[in-house]
């Protein structure tokens, strides 16, 4: 289980983890979250550039059901300009809050998957029944295909979120860059690699840093809203959105695709994406 050590993730006096509570506030959050969030963005969020509680977000993964969408660990427009306060807006707000409410609904008749925590039900699967189920549109799959699609999705983004900072940038350091070194050669070559492989992911999908159990990372690509948990490649270190949603409206050009992944890493946050690499490992 990923459990994130405040002193492994503490850098420049940024991010203090703590302990990652499941009961934390930020994970009590209700239906109406979506509206919650129209009201408050801009007055109340937190000015862009102010580091806050790096870890927070992916802390829903180790809660159960009922699912809750977790706060933004920094403001809607801390990511300007490599990500928009509109893609934040609606990435966070309307796609992620509808995984979570979906894979609630999916859940609801399903109590023997209710105790699962979020990681845990992406790698339990098998658990979740085949019968049909029917969405709030009206649309009519089976409940497994939609639990998958939906916790996959909520898991992915809220891992998503803290694996980006405004303080963010440059290069991991420690266990990580180590292990991109070995795999890799070196940093530079890692990054082209990631970036090749967004591109070649046609469609909607993530690409991922991935690592096996003894530390040797790889990058791969999954479609739709699957992660290497469920396809069982690995572990996921972190993954870049590969959706259209999540750059469009920000890169519109023929090699906006490209540009976003280039623009991306001046806000990776090594500091969270290493603290969790080494944590998965129990180092
Ligand atoms: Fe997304």
């Amino acid at each position: 289980m990923t459990t994130f050590p405040s002193s492994r993730l503490s850098r420049r006096g940024v991010v203090q983890l703590g302990g990652v509570s499941v009961g934390a506030a930020a994970l009590a959050i209700g239906s109406n979250r979506f509206a919650a969030r129209a009201q408050d963005a801009t007055p109340d969020a937190t000015p862009a550039g102010t580091p806050v509680a790096g870890g927070s977000a992916s802390a829903a993964i180790l809660a159960s059901y009922p699912y809750a969408l977790p706060d933004l660990p920094y403001a809607y427009d801390a990511l300007e300009p490599v990500t928009s306060t509109t893609t934040q807006e609606l990435h966070h707000d309307g796609l992620h809050a509808n995984y979570v409410t979906t894979l609630n609904a999916a859940l609801e008749q399903v109590p023997d998957a209710q105790g699962f925590t979020l990681e845990d039900l992406v790698l339990n699967l098998a658990i979740v029944p085949e019968d049909d189920f029917t969405a709030a549109n009206g649309v009519v799959k089976p409940r497994r295909a939609v639990v998958r699609t939906n916790a996959g999705g909520h898991y992915n983004h809220s891992v998503w979120w803290d694996t980006m900072s405004a303080d963010g940038g440059g290069e991991p350091e420690g266990p990580l860059a180590d292990a991109i070194m070995a795999a890799f050669g070196d940093f530079a070559t890692f990054q082209e690699e990631m970036k090749l492989a967004v591109l070649g992911n046609t469609g909607s999908g993530w690409t991922w840093l991935i690592t096996d159990d003894a530390g040797a990372v790889s990058i791969t690509a999954t479609p739709a809203q699957d992660n290497p948990l469920i396809t069982g490649e690995g572990y996921p270190v972190f993954g870049i959105d590969n959706w259209e949603h999540a750059y469009l409206l920000d890169y519109t050009t023929a090699t906006g695709r490209g540009e976003y992944v280039d623009a991306w890493w001046e806000i990776a946050n090594w500091t969270f994406i290493g603290g969790r690499y080494e944590a998965h490992l129990g180092q």
